[in-house]
């Protein structure tokens, strides 16, 4: 059988940090608020980078971490709701800069959940032997479409890239063993921006119903963890880390304690990094696996859910 093994991640970070006290300059927040209410303390903003810039750095980073070039590489899917323009995709914009020439490129729209799709189509087209290696890229310039004056939302959000170079491997004891994916554009408003190309000619800028968003969050991501582990037969202690979307540590702790995950087995980067969107899962494992907490062999189970509502889980075996 042909699977999608994950054989090198990257992350990037823009060098500018926003701390919890810079915020306070901004709008009516304290540190002690967003740090009990979220668990962020700093997030990283970009300047003079553009959402395929810090794309092709993470790209780079996963490429090099397992010795191939851009012109191994022969698909592209780049999971954004920040793209650099409204069209092409970006992802053909990181292809270019990298010099990947031989490959099919293309977005990925699932605003927070959008990894876990883009994850979900390498793996599909890898099994399917439309592809053979994939460069899944998950970056956000969020700042962009923060309304800087709404504390509600603009003490959430950071940006950065994290990326996977998937390999084609036959018979393999690791790589990809799940993916499910759900949505309901019945919340749609629940979370959304503002504007947009068909209604506005804008981009707009990010509105949420938190508490909405909140509840949603916990009922439906403690639900999707425990769907994919009965579909693959495992038990819960089976799993050596849980890498969930970064957007609040209390979400992060309700799920992880619905499910019964110790948080000894959770990858946390939520302080540090703030909620990146569709870079949120694979910045954080690029963080487990620099640290030297996720090492080959683990099984890891990623979760997130975003604006639509999109979301899902994988199963990894590293
Ligand atoms: N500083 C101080 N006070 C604030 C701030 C702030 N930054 N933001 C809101 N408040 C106030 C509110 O105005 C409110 O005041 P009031 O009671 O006088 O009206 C009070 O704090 C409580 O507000 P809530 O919204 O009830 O606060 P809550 O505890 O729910 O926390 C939060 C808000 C952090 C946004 C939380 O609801 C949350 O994390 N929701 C989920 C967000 C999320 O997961 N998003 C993921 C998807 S993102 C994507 O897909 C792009």
């Amino acid at each position: 059988m042909r699977r999608s093994v994950v054989a090198g991640v990257g992350g990037y970070l823009p060098p500018k940090i926003l701390t919890n006290a810079d915020l306070e300059k901004m709008v009516d927040t304290s540190d002690a608020w967003i740090r009990e209410r979220t668990g962020i303390v700093e997030r990283h903003i970009a300047e003079g980078e553009l959402t395929s810039d810090m794309a092709v750095k993470a790209a780079r980073t996963a490429l090099d971490a397992v010795g191939l070039a851009a012109a191994d590489v022969d698909m592209i899917i780049v999971a954004t709701t920040t793209p650099d323009e409204t069209l092409p995709a970006t992802a053909v914009i990181v292809q270019k800069k990298l010099g990947a020439h031989k490959a099919f490129a293309f977005d990925m729209q699932a605003v927070c959940g959008g990894f876990v799709y883009a994850l979900a189509v390498a793996d599909n087209f890898i099994k399917a032997g439309q592809a053979r290696t994939a460069l899944v890229i998950g970056a956000e310039t969020m700042s962009k479409i923060v309304d800087w004056t709404d504390r509600n939302t603009c003490v959430l959000f950071g940006d950065g890239a994290g990326a996977f170079v998937l390999r084609a491997e036959t018979d393999a004891d690791r790589g990809i063993l799940d993916v499910v994916l759900h949505s309901d554009g019945r919340y749609h408003d629940l979370l959304k921006a503002t504007g947009g190309v068909a209604s506005t000619q804008t981009a707009g800028t990010i509105r949420m119903s938190g508490r909405d968003v909140f509840r949603h969050g916990v009922e439906k991501l403690s639900e999707v963890v425990s769907e994919i582990l009965a579909k693959n037969a495992l038990d819960v202690g089976e799993i050596d880390w849980f890498v969930p979307h970064q957007a609040n540590a209390r979400i992060i702790e309700a799920v992880a304690g619905k499910v019964h995950v110790g948080a000894d087995n959770v990858i946390f980067t939520l302080d540090r990094h703030g909620n990146t969107s569709a870079a949120s899962i694979p910045l954080a494992v690029a963080d487990g696996v620099r640290s030297g907490k996720i090492k080959p062999g683990d099984l890891i189970l990623l979760d997130a859910l975003g604006a639509g509502f999109s979301w899902g889980a994988a199963l990894i075996r590293m």
